[in-house]
């Protein structure tokens, strides 16, 4: 975690950063590495349907919130810190004819405000890494599932004790790459809470796509505050279009990488 922020800071300061309008256009609709692909994969994996409660931990903009109600049928309840998200997440679910399955709510993933045994599947793309408290994190997933109840989850790993100095500045840290922990750490984090059949696959595919992605966005976004049609505020398109190159290597090297975890709690 970041020496220079609490960790109250930290959360809201990576809330912020996912809320604000140049990194959505950075990013683009979804915050996650492989996009609808990915999450189609994910709740095909855990077999998400119609008779399912979803929760969608840190559902950023809603695209996977939206997204298993319209391609699953789910009852979807979508959380995150960013109100401005969740605002965006409300009105894509109406755009989409959804609105009807989709609820959301402010809160802190380390604190879900539900009842002990609420939803049959937990969805979390791309968050867990960002997230100070780890273990509670889980323990929450785990508490708020029905006994049987399903973990679909997409993370970023870190095979690596430190992160590489050159990347290790407070926009990775904002942006909460850098807190993002081994592989095999991550499934433990689940097994410690009583997971069972957890599966992990690797993904690093999507990550290296997205940041493909990532390089052609910003040369947008530059070309657009060149011609004064956008206010960068405080991006730097230089420093980003440095650490998408460098991202690219230590994707190649196996620094670092994308996977997907999923599992199930024991019947009773
Ligand atoms: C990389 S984005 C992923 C968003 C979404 N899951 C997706 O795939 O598009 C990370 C999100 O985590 C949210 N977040 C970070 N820490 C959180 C926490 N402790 N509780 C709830 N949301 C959190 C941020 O606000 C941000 O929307």
């Amino acid at each position: 975690m970041s020496g220079e922020l609490t960790p109250g800071e930290f959360k809201s300061c990576c809330a912020s950063f996912y809320a604000d309008d140049v990194v959505r256009r950075i990013l683009g609709d979804s915050f996650h590495p492989g996009g609808e692909a990915l999450t189609l994969e994910l709740l095909d994996a855990v077999k998400a349907g119609p008779d399912d409660d979803l929760l969608d931990v840190a559902t950023g903009p809603g695209a996977s919130a939206v997204l298993a109600a319209r391609k699953k049928g789910c009852r979807v309840t979508g959380v995150d810190l960013s109100t401005e998200n969740l605002a965006r997440t409300g009105a894509l679910a109406k755009e989409r004819g959804v609105a009807d399955l989709v609820t959301v709510r402010e809160a802190d993933a380390e604190r879900l405000p539900f009842e002990d045994g609420s939803f049959d599947v937990v969805l979390c793309e791309c968050a867990f890494c960002t997230f100070v408290d780890k273990t509670t994190a889980a323990r929450e997933m785990a508490r708020v599932l029905r006994p049987g109840g399903r973990l679909a989850l997409s993370d970023m790993t870190l095979e690596t004790d430190a992160f590489p100095e050159d990347l290790d500045t407070l926009l990775m840290r904002v942006a909460c790459i850098s807190d993002a922990v081994p592989g095999e750490r991550l499934e433990a984090f689940f097994s410690d809470e009583g997971f069972v059949d957890l599966e992990t696959g690797d993904a690093r595919w999507a990550l290296h796509e997205m940041v493909e992605d990532i390089r052609g966005r910003l040369l947008a976004v530059e070309l657009a505050s060149k011609l004064g049609k956008i206010d960068l505020g405080g991006i730097d398109v230089q420093e980003g279009k440095r650490m998408a190159r460098r991202s690219i290597e230590i994707i190649e090297d196996g620094t670092v990488g994308y996977v997907t975890l999923t599992g199930r709690l024991p019947a009773r």
